[in-house]
């Protein structure tokens, strides 16, 4: 075989790559076709006409994606995405969170505070400009600081009067820069979610893992005012009008079926070395979970006593418990598909080809693995101090961060010697103590204090411990962690709102610098930020910018960019799997594995009477399979990550056929490399959706307010037809599928 056909193969068979939506070529767009996309390029992305992309949007609270999905701004994303908006509307007696929600009107509909999306409008390649102003002899960190004023010069000059919101965003590894710009809404409007039991069923058990039966979804509406612009909530608002949505597919899904996934994937690390394999392993991850899992212990023992903590920390909680659950997975994909061998052969790969090459190539690319061996040496040492202080110090307790900031807005407030300035001050000081206090329980933070300080020393050497605990904790406290926090939380400003109000009444140098509380957090704060500054990320940065610019040379097929909250999108198929072996997965689950994992004794598996119902007489509707099943989730070998939430599963032509909400447990370490056989995306099938939103939740409005998809109904009357009618000539080799197999 020739290099060309090799490097065509190979195509072929690749699913892996989040492709910038904006920058598919000619040679992606080919092999999608082949794969069976029915689109041109122009119907993807286009700056010039309505297309797909005009009908994703970006979340811009909490980072996923979501599809807009009729002509009145209706706006599906996943029920984890708007989990916490629903929890702030939500109260111990009024509790959507818990039992769902359904606007039967547009009045009905809910303002989510906090709650912003944005559209893509263009996107521009800026690489040339932005280099344009590095110089050889710069350090790494003039460079950065060189590359950060062009950036935000180009954002600069493209916000059109504020109309826009321009980013310029780093591809592989400062290799090249693309500016994209954004319109941002923020009167968004909470339409409906189905009952935790459906949108979180199976919780953090299942969480991670296939085979899935979530109803993973919710529906917020974009309002803009009577041009249709953006503008901050208003009655007087109304539904907006997209560009583009896209329409609904109710006819179900096959395997083998072509898919594609559009949306905001936040970050993977693909080009990671080997190095960076034994970092995650033995310093990071390790360090991560005993964080995460001690503060989750520790909330838990709190919100399975009290209902109203347990509804103020859902949100808290599902997010961190998500991440735990991820490095957990992580770790042990790393290990079991022995990926850091996979990377030593790329890097073993990649030496053989600076080899071989001339002395520019030595000269651009010979350094760049040295350069990461350097920094991994330098740093790896620190990682797990770094790591811990971070997780249970600095960003420990709750309290922690806000007390820095309160600090330095005390600070300043008792430097201010004009009068009405220091009104504002305390105003803005006192409406930032409130939004804290809004979810906040100090008892629970209390006892995360303790929790995470004496997970700190346990996990770390004595002499390296901040000088806080050496003096304070060790001296005055005897090493007593709750007695100290007993005494922060019963003296200091932070926790104490009356102590609050008498400091701005009459501040003192002496009251601040005496506060334990603000003592602590930023001194804890500095220790860490100390740490951290003597990450010798320069090296790790240049090593990777050339790593990752040789690597592009030397591999025959494309690559895509590591995942960066920008919009991409990936194709492959409706797919099963095999997880072990002879343990093949089926590629589509149905309700009846609803009812196979219905436990009302355990929260996470609870099934509400009425879908018991429903399922048990097969009340499905229009929505039901051929075989009279309800399908609720499938699987695909879409390439996606966290940020995806949300997005939309199409089909060949570009119609709406489920939500992306998940990956599998058994290719937990796709983030760092793809595993083709193994990694699957988690879907919820739109039948399942909509099913729920129709017979559980009532919501027939927004049923009939999409716009359905329908197949020509053009095979039958072929059949009717006496006539032989002669398929149209084919270009001489045409690598698609013959149309007649597929009948
Ligand atoms: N693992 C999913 C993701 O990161 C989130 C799923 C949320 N569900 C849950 N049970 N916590 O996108």
């Amino acid at each position: 075989m020739t290099t060309i056909a090799v490097s065509l193969t190979m195509l072929a068979s690749a699913t892996e790559g989040m492709w910038v939506v904006a920058l598919l070529n000619r040679i992606q767009h080919a092999e999608m076709t082949n794969m069976g996309l029915n689109l041109t390029q122009e119907e993807i992305y286009s700056i010039n006409q309505a297309c797909l992309k005009d009908a994703i949007v970006r979340l811009n609270y909490g980072g996923c994606t979501g599809e807009v999905v009729s002509a009145q701004g209706l706006v599906f994303t996943n029920h984890h995405c708007a989990y916490d908006g629903i929890q702030t509307l939500s109260t111990v007696d009024k509790n959507y969170l818990q039992d769902g929600f359904c606007a039967k009107s547009f009045e009905e509909e809910l303002p989510i505070p906090n709650f912003a999306i944005s559209f893509l409008i263009r996107v521009e390649d800026v690489t040339a400009e932005v280099l344009g102003v590095v110089k050889p002899e710069m350090t790494e960190q003039e460079r950065d600081k060189a590359i950060a004023a062009k950036s935000k010069e180009i954002a600069g000059r493209n916000k059109m009067d504020g109309k826009y919101e321009p980013e310029v965003k780093s591809f592989f590894y400062g290799n090249e820069f693309y500016l994209f710009v954004y319109q941002t809404y923020n009167d968004i409007r909470l339409v409906g979610n189905p009952p935790e039991s459906v949108g979180k069923f199976g919780g953090d058990t299942d969480n991670w893992m296939w085979p899935r039966h979530t109803g993973d979804f919710s529906m917020i509406r974009i309002y803009a005012n009577e041009k249709n612009e953006p503008a901050p909530y208003s009655v007087n608002n109304k539904p907006y009008q997209p560009k583009y949505h896209l329409k609904t597919n109710i006819e179900g899904i096959k395997e083998g079926d072509y898919a594609m996934i559009m949306g905001y994937p936040g970050r993977t690390s693909r080009y990671l070395t080997s190095f960076g394999i034994e970092q995650a392993i033995n310093g990071r991850n390790p360090a991560i979970i005993n964080g995460f899992g001690t503060k989750l212990e520790t909330w838990k023992t709190f919100m399975d006593e009290d209902p109203a903590i347990r509804l103020m920390y859902a949100a808290k909680y599902a997010s961190i418990a998500n991440t735990w659950k991820y490095y957990i997975g992580q770790t042990q994909g790393l290990k079991k598909l022995d990926v850091k061998s996979k990377k030593l052969r790329i890097e073993n790969q990649f030496h053989n080809w600076v080899d071989a090459g001339d002395a520019d190539r030595k000269k651009q690319y010979g350094n760049a693995l040295g350069l990461i061996k350097e920094y991994h040496s330098e740093w790896d040492g620190q990682v797990v101090l770094s790591t811990y202080a971070g997780l249970c110090l600095a960003g420990g307790a709750e309290f922690m961060g806000h007390a820095v900031e309160m600090k330095g807005a005390l600070s300043a407030y008792l430097k201010e010697t004009d009068r009405s300035k220091r009104i504002e001050m305390e105003k803005e000081i006192l409406s930032g103590q409130e939004a804290f206090k809004k979810e906040y329980n100090a008892k629970v933070d209390e006892a995360v204090f303790v929790a995470l300080v004496d997970l700190f020393r346990k996990n770390i050497d004595a002499e390296q411990h901040p000088e806080w605990m050496k003096t304070i904790l060790a001296k005055k406290f005897k090493n007593n962690t709750a007695k100290l926090a007993a005494q922060i939380f019963k003296t200091s400003m932070v926790m104490n709102d009356a102590y609050l109000k008498a400091f701005l009444a009459d501040p003192s140098e002496k009251t601040l610098s005496k506060d334990l509380g603000m003592q602590i957090a930023a001194a804890s704060a500095e220790y860490a930020d100390g740490i951290r500054a003597k990450n010798p990320i320069g090296k790790f940065n240049k090593g990777y910018r050339e790593f990752v610019a040789g690597y592009r040379k030397m591999e025959t097929r494309q690559l895509a960019p590591d995942a960066n909250s920008t919009m991409r999108v990936t194709y492959g198929k409706i797919k099963n799997y095999k997880a072990a072996d002879a343990l093949i997965y089926d590629y589509y689950t149905t309700t009846n594995g609803i009812l196979e994992k219905w436990d009302n004794s355990n929260p996470e598996f609870v099934v509400p009477d009425k879908l018991v119902q429903l399922i048990k007489n097969k009340d499905f509707g229009q929505y039901a399979n051929e075989k009279g099943e309800l399908v609720t989730c499938f699987i695909g070998d879409l390439d996606i990550t966290g940020g995806n939430s949300g997005s939309p599963v199409m089909d060949a032509n570009g119609n709406w056929i489920g939500l992306a909400f998940d990956g599998n447990w058994e290719a937990m370490s796709g983030d760092i490399a793809y595993e083709k056989d193994l990694q699957r995306t988690i879907c919820v099938d739109i039948r399942y959706v909509l099913f729920v939103v129709e017979k559980l939740m009532g919501g027939k409005n927004i049923v009939d307010e999409l716009t359905y998809y329908h197949t020509p109904v053009v095979e039958e009357k072929m059949l009717e037809m006496p006539i032989k009618i002669e398929p149209e000539p084919q270009p001489a080799p045409a690598p698609k599928k013959d149309p007649k197999k597929k009948k």
